[in-house]
């Protein structure tokens, strides 16, 4: 982000904590979000038609792919996905299907693999998704003859500012990855994370609606009353600015020392010391940066009323690699995990309360924008009448 953009921010900031108010949405009224929206299996077969299958998605970060074979494994929707670099250095994902007969080939999270076996007849793939080796082949003469029309099914994909980025339907995204991301993207390269390393990785299932975790994540109206001794003493209650770039968020929430910067020139202002930024890469994943460090979420629907979080923390390598540092950067990475368990007591209240059929809608206070704003993306591409009704993902494409 650049300074003039930081010290924009920056003085908002401190004219709302003066005035004892934040960013509110310019209508007069709260905005109101239907509970189906949450709990409707339509609704959801919905989102991954016209969304999750035809959109590029990250899902993953260039330090968990450290060297050739090392992969990992996710699902959007029906479409079961295998990333991994190869030896030439490239990143790649494939459909994590056997082309034998369908297997799911990969079943482990996350390893490294010279060359990936199927468990059912081990016909073999390798790092490019080519097949290399089909046990007593004699069986199979068009494959033994021509092997390079068997390999895996390849998904597109594309390395941004250390983030891997994927589209389920194995089309090329509509728009140019880098004009999809907007400003987000630059914000993101700029912060130069694709320099650092990945950590304690984590893949849990949450009987939740995937969007309930972006509806905690993007307001700090809560942090008074659910973080009261973790980030409440930190940050400033209910001040923030949100910006939006296409259906992408940028939530700034700001430090309580940031009301020192009163007295410094502007000059030496610098946002990221002095708050914690927020962004949703819609529609999938969650980046809280921190001074030198960062918590990535990417989410994953699984049934409406389930979701897979896939996190981990990414810690600059200056601190990671210094014995001198290590406390300090654990200490924090503590204070996170802390954070995260806290707001998934929140998320999977909140499923049971809908479920319960007490409400009709949720209501989003004239600060809790930004949370509006993420669901009013998702009507926008659902109602797109330029989208076909039902995409077809790539699981399901026959020609080989
Ligand atoms: S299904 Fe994979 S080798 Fe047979
Ligand atoms: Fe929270």
């Amino acid at each position: 982000m650049d300074h003039a953009t930081q010290v924009r921010i920056i003085q908002e900031l401190l004219e709302f904590e003066e005035q004892r108010t934040t960013d509110m949405d310019g209508q007069e009224s709260e905005h109101y979000n239907p509970v189906a929206a949450y709990t409707d299996p339509d609704r959801l077969t919905a989102e991954l038609d016209r969304i999750w299958y035809r959109r590029p998605l990250a899902v993953g970060h260039v330090a968990e792919f450290p060297e050739a074979g090392s992969f990992k494994t996710l699902r959007v929707g029906k479409v079961p996905i295998l990333v991994v670099r190869g030896k030439d250095d490239r990143i790649r994902a494939f459909v994590n299907v056997c082309r034998h007969r369908g297997t799911i080939l990969v079943e482990g999270e996350c390893g490294r693999a010279n060359a990936f076996a199927c468990p059912y007849h081990a016909w073999t793939f390798g790092q490019d998704g080519g097949l290399r080796h089909v046990p007593d082949d004699f069986g199979f003469p068009d494959v033994a003859a021509d092997k390079g029309r068997f390999g895996l099914r390849e998904l597109w994909s594309q390395v941004h500012a250390g983030f891997v980025y994927v589209q389920a339907d194995g089309n090329t995204p509509e728009q140019q990855l880098v004009d999809w991301l907007d400003e987000v993207g630059r914000d993101l390269q700029d912060l130069a994370l694709d320099d650092y390393a990945a950590l304690e990785p984590s893949t849990v299932r949450h009987p939740v609606n995937w969007k309930l975790p972006f509806d905690i994540f993007l307001e700090n109206y809560h942090t008074k009353f659910t973080h009261r001794s973790t980030i409440y003493p930190v940050f400033l209650s209910n001040v923030g600015k949100f910006d939006a770039f296409g259906p992408h968020i940028r939530c700034v929430l700001p430090r309580r020392e940031i009301t020192e910067l009163r007295h410094i020139d502007e000059s030496k202002w610098d946002l990221v010391e002095q708050s914690t930024l927020l962004y949703v890469v819609w529609p999938n994943t969650m980046i809280a940066v921190l001074p030198e460090h960062a918590a990535v979420w990417h989410v994953y629907p699984d049934g409406v009323e389930h979701s897979t979080m896939n996190f981990y923390a990414l810690i600059a390598r200056r601190l990671y690699e210094s014995e001198a540092e290590k406390e300090k950067w654990q200490k924090s990475l503590k204070v996170v995990k802390k954070v995260k368990r806290e707001d998934a007591e929140r998320f999977l209240s909140i499923q049971q309360g809908l479920n319960s059929g007490a409400h009709p809608a949720l209501t989003f206070g004239r600060y809790e924008k930004a949370i509006a704003w993420f669901h009013q993306s998702i009507e926008t591409a659902l109602a797109d009448p330029a989208a076909p009704a039902t995409a077809e993902p790539a699981a399901e494409a026959s020609a080989h």
